[in-house]
């Protein structure tokens, strides 16, 4: 069989992990050929493909990024885009099949087409670990390893000049990177897209650490939604899934704060310095073991499936079941972590 393998979306650490472990597995175990689209969607439609022998993996399970770059194409969008057009392309280059490694936009695009007929089966990926139905992805374990490690340096340079640092990781609508690496940090506030919190409640937090002689540290995820408001702040637009691109809102929490508390306030937005760099130990067995588990998932004929984690083990679960539903910080998460602050 000849596999072709496409990392869409959003890069994240351990991209090359999975297509290591395809191809490794794909090769011993059933003999398979694997070639890779270029730039995600973009390479499928545009039938830009580089061949995938052993070598083309040695060693990248620890490169950061993907050795077949990523867009954030829309497979449907263009006059090559659409089901009908690619089956076309797949057939002329002989490929039987697709493993799509990527988040909801990708694999969304990926449910659909194989709705219509395409072989594909879904490898999750995102920073954000906001797929339903796979308990981490990989790319999260690390995202939040980077954005503990700069917090912890907020921290630092807060603590000589006695001031508020606000810290702004990403995560889109989903709280878990604030939520873990806030956690980590020792954060005394930490602002989520899933929990509405007023200004006053934040100002009283940071308050309440400066009373203790403490810097105050807030974490605030790009997609909080400040009280009053129904929508994350967003100011550049949409992507070509025609969701708001986020980020800014840092300052005008940081300009709250300051305007309640007389407290000399900084920002550091964190944004794609979290996605970039080598790939923790986790991430890269996740990345590893899902790539194998797509191999599996495609001899037994399991399209429209995408693997995923399922406490240790590796399982194959619908897209219907993974998609359409964001897995966000539950309430008890937020109510267990709320002690920590102020
Ligand atoms: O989905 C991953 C993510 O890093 C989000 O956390 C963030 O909002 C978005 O992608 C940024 O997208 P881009 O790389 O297109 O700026």
């Amino acid at each position: 069989m000849k596999i072709g393998i496409l990392t869409s979306g959003g890069d994240c650490p351990g991209l090359n992990a999975v297509i290591r472990g395809s191809v490794l597995k794909g090769i011993k175990a059933y003999d398979h050929t694997f070639v890779g689209f270029r730039d995600g969607w973009r390479g499928v439609v545009a039938g830009d493909a580089i061949q995938l022998p052993r070598e083309t993996v040695r060693g990248i399970s620890k490169q950061g990024g993907t050795i077949l770059g990523t867009s954030r194409t829309n497979p449907f969008d263009g006059p090559c885009g659409g089901a009908d057009n690619i089956r076309a392309t797949l057939n002329t280059l002989g490929v039987d099949a697709l493993i799509a490694i990527g988040g909801e936009g990708t694999l969304t695009a990926a449910k659909r087409l194989s709705q219509e007929g395409l072989k594909i089966v879904g490898i999750p990926k995102t920073v954000d670990n906001d797929l339903a139905a796979t308990d981490y992805t990989f790319g999260f374990d690390t995202a939040v390893e980077i954005a503990t490690e700069a917090i912890d340096r907020l921290r630092t340079t807060g603590e000589s000049h006695h001031r508020c640092m606000v810290a702004e990781v990403m995560g889109r609508h989903a709280g878990w990177i604030a939520l873990h690496a806030g956690m980590a940090s020792g954060a005394h506030a930490i602002l989520i897209p899933e929990q509405r919190v007023d200004a006053d409640q934040i100002a009283a937090w940071v308050q309440q650490a400066q009373d203790r002689g403490r810097a105050p540290l807030v974490v605030v995820a790009e997609g909080f939604i400040e009280h009053g408001h129904t929508a994350a702040h967003s100011e550049r637009g949409l992507d070509t899934f025609g969701r708001p691109r986020l980020g800014g809102i840092a300052d005008k929490i940081a300009l709250e704060i300051e305007s309640r508390t007389g407290i000399e306030t900084r920002t550091t937005v964190l944004g794609h310095i979290q996605r970039g760099g080598v790939p923790s130990a986790f991430d890269r067995v996740l990345a590893t073991r899902l790539g194998m588990a797509a191999v599996e998932a495609i001899a037994h004929g399991q399209w429209g499936t995408m693997v995923s984690l399922k406490g240790t083990a590796i399982e194959s679960v619908h897209f219907d079941e993974a998609l359409g539903r964001l897995k966000t910080v539950p309430q008890e998460r937020w109510d267990e972590a709320k002690f920590l602050f102020g």
